[in-house]
């Protein structure tokens, strides 16, 4: 009977599996839904529910295994089996008839054909797969030895963990090794890029370097959460002899890997120069950056013949697009203000075309940039857009340059009506306004509040804030919940009318219902994104008890850091601040936890904000299972014992730790306890 059961849970784990990698497939590889979010996800939740119950029902490749187990503490190191070459580069058809001419040389005749690809911009990775399954996946390093980041390319949806068997002339290919790069999309990236300019943080300078630095964090959670994707372009195996590149690639598409949908085969070297010509016009069409395009001679037995030279083949090379520049007048240098006084100087430029669109400013960073590079007003720039998204300043014409430009002075004074005094705080690149009224900085700050992540008050976009702040009907964030006083003077403006003032109005009184939250992350505290926000309002879940916290409380809390809650205590202290609190709390917005979210956490999480330190052998848990337990009730788990310890549990034959913690106070909790607590019972 029992073995009924658990054979009819084992085909539904199964089945849960096959289903999830199909979705996963045509959603990550082939762009499509077929079922909705909500569905996905219930699957997704009964697989872990059975596979909990269940650990003997856990496999390799199921979906749960892509972000599972500890972060790393380092990077173990791999030696490749077979050398992880580059590239050489040429800039010129010149030198690609040259780089023709050198294979016919060398192999006496014209090569089969060739294959050209899109060189994609990001991170050379290798996947070793064994028995049809992912094994080991490491970094290109010295091209000798690399970095092992299996546990991060794991989070990468879109690499199967276990291939679609195909099988080659009459041989199963299960034992093989592929290669690809690892890239971002430029959407992805710009979202990224624009919360850590919320958050104040600095920017990525380009998808590349935010991939690599991606796949280099120890915490698999982490790279789960930033979208990686990967385009396979080369296969190796000892199975079976393989014949061509463009074939190996079908292959590779045919056991479920990502491929280029842009690779050519070209019978001669003038498809070739065709392919280059079409990519260096469209490829600000793609969604992702490429630096070049990559021609590889297509029979492998050719390849072989002509072997390669240091560390680059002979059989490829890479033709690189150099980065787009463009000359255009500086017409002004403005000063942007932001929602903490932050000033950024702007370059106003003469529009000019380049790399896919028009660019009439550019940000010329802080007043060092611009003193380092003397870049006047009325100066013939050069902007650029090499890797980086966002055009830069690289330099000027100084052919150009006439009496009459003088070195720019950065201003003393706020471009704002009230000219308050610029400061640059010691150690800070810089300057910042520190009048808090200042118009800019209150602009800024109404939109920050009504932007869809805080309030979400669609009505009350960046016009229609300019209007209602010239108007003099809105100083703040609060005495947006007023407006409803001045609704007949609104209704009787140019353009407006009843409906827009209704709609208006009914968006505002909608707003009050956002979650704590929101309204946390829309206050604009420095340093204070949307995910700190979230983490603050689910620990504290009053702005009672948060604005109470000291400066260890908040530290205590994961992800909270001393910056973080010097800015919270900064704001805290501000008597204005806590005016405006007030004043929103009269109008009725969200400033603890919905009591329905609470109790749903507390139940849920009942261990939140809670740090566990584990020491010796546990009965009934492996150490990574107890982990896991502590986590999925809200808890944290760290390596050693500090004052924020909150309980440690003794297992069999205790370290140090256990000594640390009975000389510290702290509660220790041996095993029947600790499974007490996190609500275990033996199945
Ligand atoms: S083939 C021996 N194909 O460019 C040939 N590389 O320096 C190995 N890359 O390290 C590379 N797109 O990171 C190849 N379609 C493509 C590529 C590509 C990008 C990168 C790769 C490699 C570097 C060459």
């Amino acid at each position: 009977m029992k073995n009924n059961l658990f054979e009819k849970i084992e085909k539904r784990a199964k089945e849960l599996r096959d289903l999830i990698k199909k979705y996963d497939y045509a959603y990550y590889i082939e762009a499509e839904s077929l079922i909705s979010d909500r569905e996905y996800d219930l699957l997704f939740d009964e697989l872990i529910r059975i596979e909990k119950e269940n650990p003997a029902l856990i496999t390799r490749d199921s979906p749960t295994q892509r972000v599972a187990g500890e972060p790393l503490k380092q990077f173990e190191t791999v030696t490749h089996d077979t050398q992880m070459l580059s590239l050489a580069n040429t800039y010129s058809k010149e030198e690609l008839v040259d780089f023709h001419r050198r294979v016919k040389e060398n192999l006496g005749r014209e090569p089969n054909s060739y294959v050209a690809e899109l060189k994609y911009d990001g991170v050379a990775i290798s996947i070793k797969y064994k028995n049809g399954l992912l094994d080991i996946a490491a970094t290109r390093g010295d091209g000798t030895r690399g970095d092992n980041i299996t546990h991060n390319i794991k989070t990468i949806r879109s690499i199967p963990l276990k291939i679609n068997p195909i099988s080659y002339e009459g041989v199963n290919l299960t034992d093989f090794e592929i290669r690809g790069e690892v890239f971002m999309f430029e959407k992805d990236f710009l979202k990224i890029n624009e919360k850590r300019l919320e958050s104040e943080e600095k920017p990525y300078a380009n998808p590349r370097n935010l991939t690599a630095g991606t796949l280099k964090l120890l915490d698999p959670k982490e790279t789960a959460a930033r979208a990686l994707q990967i385009a396979c372009y080369y296969l190796l195996t000892q199975q079976i002899e393989l014949k061509e590149h463009f074939e190996n690639i079908s292959m590779l598409k045919k056991m479920g890997f990502p491929v280029s949908p842009h690779s050519k085969l070209c019978q001669n070297i003038e498809e070739v120069f065709t392919f280059l010509d079409y990519w260096e016009k469209e490829r600000h069409s793609l969604p992702f950056q490429i630096d070049g395009v990559v021609v590889k001679i297509n029979s492998l037995k050719e390849q072989s013949q002509l072997g390669f030279v240091a560390r680059s083949p002979r059989w490829a090379i890479a033709y690189k697009y150099e980065a787009e520049k463009a000359v255009t007048l500086l017409k002004d240098i403005t000063l942007q203000i932001g929602r903490t006084g932050q000033v950024t100087p702007v370059a106003e430029l003469e529009p000019v075309f380049l790399a896919g669109s028009t660019i009439s400013r550019a940000t010329l960073h802080n007043a060092d940039f611009i003193a380092e590079k003397d870049i006047r007003i009325g100066d013939y720039v050069q902007i650029e857009k090499g890797g980086d998204v966002i055009p830069k300043v690289s330099g000027v014409i100084l052919e150009k340059r006439t009496e009459n430009q003088l070195p720019y002075k950065f201003p003393m004074h706020c471009s704002c009506d009230l000219n308050s005094i610029l400061i640059r705080p010691e150690g800070e690149v810089n300057y910042y306004c520190n009048n808090p009224v200042c118009p800019w900085q209150v602009r800024r700050r109404i939109e920050h509040f009504s932007s869809r992540n805080a309030m979400n008050i669609g009505n009350l976009g960046e016009k229609v804030i300019e209007s209602l702040l010239n108007l003099g009907y809105i100083k703040n964030i609060a005495d947006i919940y007023e407006l409803k006083r001045h609704s007949d003077e609104l209704k009787k403006l140019e353009r407006w009318g009843e409906k827009s003032v209704a709609n208006l109005l009914d968006a505002i009184e909608e707003s009050k219902k956002q979650p704590f939250n929101n309204v946390l992350y829309g206050l604009g505290i420095r340093f204070i994104g949307e995910v700190a926000a979230k983490t603050l309002a689910r620990h504290f879940l009053s702005i009672e008890k948060l604005a109470r916290a000291t400066k260890e409380d908040l530290t205590a809390v994961f992800e909270i850091g001393e910056k973080m809650a010097e800015s919270l205590l900064a704001f805290f202290a501000d008597e204005k601040e806590i005016e405006t609190i007030n004043r929103l709390k009269a109008f009725g917005l969200q400033f603890e936890l919905a009591e329905k979210e609470q109790g749903a956490l507390n139940e849920s999480q009942p261990l939140l904000g809670k740090i566990f330190v584990l020491t010796g052998e546990l009965q009934s848990a492996t150490r990574n299972e107890a982990k896991q337990m502590i986590e999925k009730k809200g808890g944290k788990v760290t390596g050693s014992i500090s004052k924020n310890t909150s309980y440690v549990v003794v297992g069999n034959a205790p370290g140090s730790k256990y000594e640390k913690a009975l000389k510290l106070g702290i509660t220790c909790l041996n095993e029947e306890d600790f499974l007490e607590m996190i609500g275990y019972s033996e199945p």
